[in-house]
């Protein structure tokens, strides 16, 4: 006996799953849908909901193919276009995400979504001003939507225009005031300016009007550290950590204030939130504080020439970043360079220079220890801060260098007296600090002698010069 398949979904099916996704039940969900596509014919409702369910599952290359498919059969239907404007955008590929949400827009001219998603798209892919317009159109047709009015601020910061930006989320605050992300955005847009006490106010508006969830906390907790007000940063991250304990970010920068264990590093999920966090505007941020260290690893190489005669390479560049290191220093090296990092924000910034001849989205450590060549030269820009024992990296550094191969990293350096006996020090924000004699016991462990050691302000933080280290150290020839 055959069950006869019924010709659509009734709409009651649609909506559980629909609630099923939107509250999270990714488990209650799947055995639902999956009865539904066993009963139902193909249609654009069904292919919606199975790609963010796959979505949900981290597959995005097989949401696109479902959404392929449903926009083949029926190539007018906004929503299929949209949905895979997200799905590719899950899968990196943001221009096409972009032309699936023109696409929409040239179908549904009039629909706010279709085109607060383009302009979204369009200022990642660089093009502020034609994504600011896009996402002013959205919010003024759509009134009161705060997502979009969260996007049309960030575009217009990305166009420097940080008044409008400003007041855009504040108007949003106005007509929704229980909208936490339009709070964040606020805040983080605050907190980018240098106005830590402005953005200290709005956390603070947040926290009275019952808006505060754990990350408004933990920026207010970040705008206390940054005006030196370590005792009360703490209470702040105290609150974020009640609301949200496994929070990775939460959790490193509670640890910074001294309320929760050290772990010795920070974890692969902290780093790729703050990286990711600025990528496209680290380059800016770093000049602005005054960053020094690619001139100074460029200086060092340039004096070690006579010993390298034509130039050192291959040069593994740990914690790559947006490939400063690598643009500064690179016609000092005969390459080719190979840059890994956490973030893949920060990596798709280096790859744009085109400078790298491989980029690894990896961690260091792991890097370290899968990767099976020797280099001539490993350098690493002011990414050891976000390690505290040293021991593991330099052992995984000192298996990778050629006999008679240099490692040249910055530290920020842990002045003796602040030490207290410590080796190092996770810092109010969240980066560690190395006492000389833990760099040189964590190198001679690891079988490297320190052959260069030089005092250089690495930065500007707070208005005040951070002092560190430039530290090269070589494995000895066998
Ligand atoms: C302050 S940035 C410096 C970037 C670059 N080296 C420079 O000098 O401009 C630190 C970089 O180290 C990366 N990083 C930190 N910890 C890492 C880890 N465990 N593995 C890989 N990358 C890491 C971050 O993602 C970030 O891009």
């Amino acid at each position: 006996m055959s069950i006869a398949r019924k010709l659509a979904p009734d709409s009651e099916l649609l909506t559980r799953l629909r609630q099923m996704l939107d509250a999270g039940r990714l488990g209650a969900a799947r055995p639902l849908l999956n009865a539904a596509l066993r009963l139902y014919p193909p249609g654009d409702d069904l292919a919606d909901l199975e790609s963010r369910v796959l979505l949900r599952e981290g597959r995005p290359a097989e949401a696109c193919a479902v959404l392929d498919a449903a926009i083949a059969r029926a190539p007018g239907a906004v929503a299929l276009w949209l949905a895979r404007a997200v799905a590719r955008e899950a899968a990196g590929d943001t221009l096409a995400a972009a032309r699936d949400a023109a696409e929409a827009v040239v179908l549904a001219p009039s629909q706010p979504r279709a085109k607060a998603m383009l302009g979204a798209l369009l200022n990642q892919l660089g093009h502020h001003e034609d994504g600011r317009a896009c996402l002013a159109e959205a919010v003024a047709a759509a009134g009161g939507e705060a997502s979009y009015r969260v996007q049309l601020a960030a575009a217009q910061a990305a166009c420097g225009d940080n008044a409008a930006a400003d007041a855009t989320l504040a108007d949003g605050i106005a007509r929704a005031p229980a909208h936490v992300g339009l709070r964040t955005a606020a805040i983080v847009l605050r907190m980018r300016g240098g106005d830590f006490a402005g953005a200290e106010v709005l956390a603070l508006a947040a926290c009275a009007d019952g808006v505060a969830d754990a990350c408004v906390f933990g920026l207010l907790g970040h705008a206390r550290s940054s005006l030196g007000r370590h005792a009360e940063a703490g209470d702040a991250y105290a609150e974020a950590r009640k609301l949200a304990p496994d929070d990775p970010y939460v959790r490193h920068l509670a640890a910074a204030g001294g309320l929760a264990p050290d772990a010795g590093r920070a974890s692969p999920d902290y780093v790729r939130v703050v990286f990711d966090g600025y990528a496209n505007r680290f380059d800016a941020h770093l000049i602005a504080l005054g960053y020094r260290i690619p001139g100074v690893i460029r200086a060092a190489l340039a004096a070690s020439r006579p010993d390298h005669g034509g130039g050192i390479g291959p040069v593994l560049d740990l914690g790559c970043g947006t490939g400063l290191l690598a643009v500064a220093a690179a016609d000092q090296t005969r390459g080719p360079w190979i840059g890994v990092d956490l973030s893949p924000g920060m990596l798709a910034e280096a790859a744009k220079r085109g400078v790298y001849a491989e980029l690894h989205e990896a961690d260091i450590e792991r890097f370290l220890a899968e990767d099976s060549r020797m280099f001539p030269l490993i350098v690493a820009g002011d990414a050891l801060p976000y390690f505290g024992d040293l021991h593991p990296l330099l052992r995984g550094v000192a298996a990778r260098l050629a006999p008679g191969g240099r490692f040249m990293f910055s530290v920020e350096q842990l002045a003796t007296a602040e030490a207290a006996g410590r080796p190092w020090l996770l810092g109010h924000l969240g980066r560690y600090a190395h006492t000389d004699a833990h760099i040189e016991a964590a190198a001679e462990a690891a079988g490297l002698a320190v052959v260069a050691r030089r005092t250089e302000t690495v930065r500007m933080e707070i208005g005040l010069p951070v002092p560190g280290l430039l530290v090269t150290l070589a494995r000895l020839a066998a």
